[in-house]
């Protein structure tokens, strides 16, 4: 029996099973706090209200637990309050001695935990819940009472599993979804749904979120018009078919997105929608506020991941279907109470401009490609005095080309990472050797190293390129210092223009300057084609009164239409650097 003394977060019904697991787990509950001043000194199950919860740091000797049931309020508790937070298991649950369980979590009576499963922190097996063989549950999540899930079935942070609802095995609940009481998940369920019946589908239309988000039911909206228009997971089989019938680039592809989440810390997801002739497919973080900006935890800003993840139409769209998704688009983020959107277009997928309310279109700067359907002759014709000069000189210095030795991507790495200590580089291009290998995994063979070796065997200069249908992007280079005056990337680029357009690629994309700055590096590429496109970003301010109170509370002024157009969007945060 331990002695250890506990304090109890949260006052309601679901903390009165907590103080009763507790209690018969041997342990004792020294009080609790709420924040309902009308509780203060009243007690549940012989326990005291002591106080509200601002007083927790008094108790700091103690081992705490937050017992309230909605798992957004449990997580913003948990994560203000700083106490050391215990498990509490009933003793009449079977949990297997394998099973890892987080801090915060409690097991209630009857429930079974099998071999091989791993269950986060703060979470919820309630009663006579199961969690079969090797599943893997997250934090903040609720396994309501009577709820099952098969084997292998991963539940990802922040999900309601409701009262005897169940998943089969291998399923995976996408985070902050909720299974409806006595749904039935067959196959994956997207992040953020609220999904019911068996088998379960989406309730497309939660009336509660229509109603935070200030929209009148009964009002004709775009989604309306759009009713299947929603986010979809890297997952989703629609995904690819999307893919595989529209032009495209690396920026598109969900392995390239799942990677970006994981390194700008965003949940991946897709925008889709239907208008019955074509579909719309759009990239994107979703970003909660982390850090300096405290905000209520759903809220979100809706962020393209780095590059130039553009909307992709099936069919070529006008201004007026442009519009229609866009407005679909903002209905989607405005249910899971996003307060902005900024997506970056691609300099030549283009599409023509929709409008939808606090919209804009920002031109960022141009980016520079080389044209290779033209003969090589021309390619050379193209290319600037300058370059071409400096591209014989190497050549005559017999500098050569290595295309996709991978045995050289260890020094390319090291390379690639002292070239941005030496320029000064933005910590956001400053990526570790974890992120390398994970590109190399998430792209495959559609990823390519290009090095530069000197006459002596030294690797002088090298570069990473992306190959996804006719387009070729220019995506990470370094210059070893030493040979940095050379120019060796000119001898590259010079390279593989030709080893593209021998097979067969139509453009190589070499992206633009700095923060898309007209500045050397853009004048560097802008040497070798004079093809040259704008780079422009979409922004939208998704929900006045929530953008407004982050806004505030960032203590940044107030400015919508000035804030549309800003260097960086949205303002309060460098979420968006562009
Ligand atoms: C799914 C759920 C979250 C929806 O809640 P809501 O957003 O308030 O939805 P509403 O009550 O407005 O219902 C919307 C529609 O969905 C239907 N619906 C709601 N819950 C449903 C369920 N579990 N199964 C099937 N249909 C359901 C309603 O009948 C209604 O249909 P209608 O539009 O045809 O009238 C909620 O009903 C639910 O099941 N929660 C689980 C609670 C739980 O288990 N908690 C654990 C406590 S320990």
């Amino acid at each position: 029996m331990s002695d250890r003394h506990v304090l109890v977060l949260g006052a309601g019904g679901h903390a009165k099973v907590v103080i009763a697991t507790l209690q018969a787990a041997g342990r004792v509950v020294d009080g609790v706090l709420d924040d309902d001043a009308a509780l203060c000194n009243s007690n549940i199950l012989g326990v005291p209200v002591l106080g509200g919860t601002d007083c927790a740091g008094s108790f700091h000797h103690l081992e705490a637990i937050v017992a309230i049931g909605d798992n957004k309020t449990r997580r913003e508790l948990a994560e203000k309050v700083k106490l050391d937070w215990t498990v509490a298991v009933h003793p009449s649950a079977v949990v297997h001695a394998g099973v890892t369980i987080g801090p915060g979590t409690v097991v209630f009576a009857g429930a079974v935990i099998q071999p091989g499963a791993r269950i986060g922190a703060h979470s919820i097996i309630n009663t006579a819940a199961s969690v079969d063989h090797d599943c893997l549950v997250g934090d903040y999540v609720h396994i309501a009472p009577g709820a099952h899930l098969g084997g292998t079935v991963t539940v990802d942070d922040g999900v309601l599993v409701g009262i005897a609802a169940a998943a089969l095995p291998n399923v995976r609940i996408g985070s902050w979804a909720t299974l409806g009481g006595g749904a039935l998940a067959i196959s994956d369920v997207e992040p953020r749904i609220v999904a019911v019946g068996v088998p379960c589908r989406s309730l497309r239309r939660d009336r509660k979120l229509l109603r935070s988000s200030g929209i009148v039911p009964g009002r004709a909206t775009a989604r309306d018009a759009m009713p299947h228009a929603t986010f979809i997971a890297p997952s989703d089989s629609r995904w690819r078919e999307v893919l595989a019938c529209t032009r495209h680039d690396v920026y598109h592809l969900p392995e390239y997105l799942t990677l970006c989440g994981r390194y700008e810390n965003g949940e991946p997801v897709g925008f889709y929608a239907e208008d019955g002739e074509s579909a719309c497919l759009i990239p994107l973080l979703v970003k909660q506020f982390t850090g300096s900006i405290e905000m209520p935890s759903a809220w979100c800003d809706v962020v393209s991941p780095s590059g130039y993840p553009c909307p992709l139409y099936t069919e070529p769209p006008d201004a007026n279907r442009v519009s229609m998704y866009l407005r679909a688009f903002h209905d989607v983020c405005d249910e899971i109470e996003a307060c902005s959107i900024f997506v970056r277009l691609h300099p030549f997928l283009d599409a023509p401009a929709g409008s939808a309310p606090r919209t804009v279109y920002v031109h960022q700067g141009e980016t520079a490609s080389i044209d290779l359907t033209v003969s090589e002759d021309e390619m050379w014709r193209q290319t600037r005095h300058g370059h071409r000069s400096d591209i014989r000189r190497l050549e005559k210095l017999k500098f050569t080309i290595v295309m996709d030795d991978w045995t050289l991507y260890g020094d390319f790495v090291r390379m690639y990472q002292e070239t941005m200590l030496r320029i000064g580089a933005d910590p956001i291009y400053q990526f570790g050797e974890e992120y390398f290998q994970d590109l190399k995994r998430a792209i495959g063979t559609q990823l390519h190293l290009c090095c530069v070796k000197s006459p002596d065997g030294c690797l002088a200069g090298g570069a990473l390129l992306t190959t996804v249908g006719d387009i070729m992007q220019y995506h990470l280079s370094g210059t070893d210092a030493k040979y940095h005056r050379l120019g060796p990337t000119k001898l590259m680029l010079h390279f593989v223009r030709t080893w593209g357009k021998r097979r067969g690629y139509s453009a190589l994309h070499l992206g633009g300057g700095v923060s898309a700055r007209k500045d050397s590096l853009l004048d560097f590429k802008t040497g070798f084609s004079p093809h040259r496109h704008v780079f422009k970003t979409l922004r939208m301010v998704v929900n006045e009164r929530r953008y407004a109170a982050v806004t505030l509370r960032a203590a940044r002024p107030l400015n919508l239409s000035g804030d549309l157009d800003a260097t960086y969007f949205p303002t309060y945060h460098r979420f968006s650097a562009s």
